[in-house]
């Protein structure tokens, strides 16, 4: 799942969060909506785009047992929480899924597995339909076999065809997410005729969001504007048909905007994620921001973590702001747009999102998309998303190529 989408759910339930029973009062303005359980960063698959931590190969000894993730489960709901999303990684490399269900079902959670589908048997999804997972969103990454097994360097495309068959047969609503780049944008129309042939109730097409993975391949994946432009064409064409049942959510990218995102809907707003080892983070990429500490729940409680950590209030509201984003009048919308972009980007973790046309870094935006067009650039081999390329990275091996993105030009 990406962010966008995470925060369009939110908004959907925002009013039932205002009426839920039950739940502690928070201390703070704010509630966490949203908990995301990245639970393991482990996975069989090896995207290009993923957008876990470069450096994840640090964080795979140190998983939190099953008792940590249930009590994380109980702290976030007595916090206010009401959606779970159950993420890796491949979550189903835990075998302990099914007992998160079941505390979540007790809790009162609306559940969310997200999943590649590899390691989904009928025994599993049995046990989940039984202990009460609300919904299941599958990834699948084009029509063809060729560009699905090389964008994740394996061989899962029939695999993630008959998991959606399961996921239909047993009574789940199809939920797609397709995330989109320069070698799928141009299926787009053929990715939605399968996806209805799937019997697909809702699609998510997310455009790459260049963090982690996905930013160290960022000339390969990024597509021309042309090409996004087209794309939304299309999806756009799709929805106006009332033929056509199934919900389209197109992501856009923010690299074609003048104006940036609200990330996570806000720094500490309504979602929590916590790491497989227990990192309390306000958003998927924060441990890439310098001079912080994020709390761990093996140390310190959730409700620390939301309410009076450093971490989730350095960003929270705009008091932490400077000029532009300080007068600017779009600035309670877009909240400065995305902290680990504007650092990532500029080296300034206060900057504004460059993605911004009054960002002084607003020309890396505008150079990324001339990359876009130039065959060298696109031509350089993918790193692949895998331990043996995080090894490297955590040694400094790929220096070079990281730091073309994230240095200061
Ligand atoms: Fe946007 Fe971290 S990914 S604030």
């Amino acid at each position: 799942m990406t962010q966008a989408s995470l925060g369009e759910s939110v908004v959907q339930k925002t009013v039932q969060a205002q009426q839920n029973n039950g739940v502690a009062a928070s201390a703070t303005h704010t509630q966490p909506l949203w908990l995301l359980a990245e639970v393991t960063y482990r996975c069989p698959l090896h995207c290009a785009f993923c957008y876990n931590p470069t450096d994840y190969d640090k964080h795979t000894q140190n998983e939190l047992t099953t008792e940590q993730w249930l009590q994380a489960l109980r702290d976030a709901r007595k916090l206010g929480a009401l959606q779970l999303g159950i993420s890796g990684g491949e979550p189903l490399l835990r075998d302990d899924i099914e007992d998160i269900v079941v505390e979540a079902k007790k809790l009162g959670y609306y559940s969310n597995l997200i999943t590649s589908g590899v390691g989904l048997t009928e025994k599993r999804i049995q046990a989940f339909k039984e202990g009460g997972l609300d919904h299941i969103q599958l990834s699948m990454h084009d029509i063809t076999e060729e560009i699905n097994n090389f964008i994740t360097n394996t061989k899962t495309f029939e695999l993630k065809k008959k998991v959606a068959a399961m996921i239909k047969n047993h009574g789940y609503p199809m939920v797609l997410n397709v995330v989109i780049h320069r070698y799928n944008i141009g299926h787009l129309r053929e990715i939605l005729d399968m996806a209805e042939a799937l019997g697909a109730d809702y699609i998510e097409l997310a455009n790459t969001q260049y963090y982690g993975w996905s930013l160290v391949n960022r000339s390969q994946l990024m597509p021309t504007k042309e090409q996004v432009d087209e794309a939304e064409a299309i999806a756009n064409e799709f929805r106006a048909n009332p033929n056509n049942k199934m919900k389209v959510f197109f992501v856009v990218p923010d690299y074609f905007s003048d104006r940036p995102k609200k990330c996570m809907n806000g720094w500490g707003e309504v979602f929590m994620i916590v790491t497989a080892n227990g990192d309390v983070l306000p958003c998927h990429s924060a441990r890439v921001l310098p001079n912080m500490t994020f709390p761990n729940v093996r140390d310190d409680g959730l409700a620390y973590a939301w309410q009076d950590s450093p971490a989730f209030n350095k960003y929270r509201g705009d008091a932490w702001m400077k000029e532009p984003c300080r007068s600017c009048s779009e600035k309670e919308n877009d909240l400065g747009g995305c902290r680990c972009q504007a650092f990532l980007l500029s080296g300034d973790a206060e900057a504004a999102d460059p993605v911004c046309s009054k960002s002084p870094h607003r020309h890396l935006i505008d150079q990324a998309i001339i990359d876009s067009r130039n065959p060298q650039a696109v031509a350089q081999p993918i790193v692949f998303r895998n331990d043996k390329n995080s090894k490297k990275i955590l040694a400094g091996e790929l220096d070079d190529r990281v730091k073309a993105f994230h240095a200061v030009p």
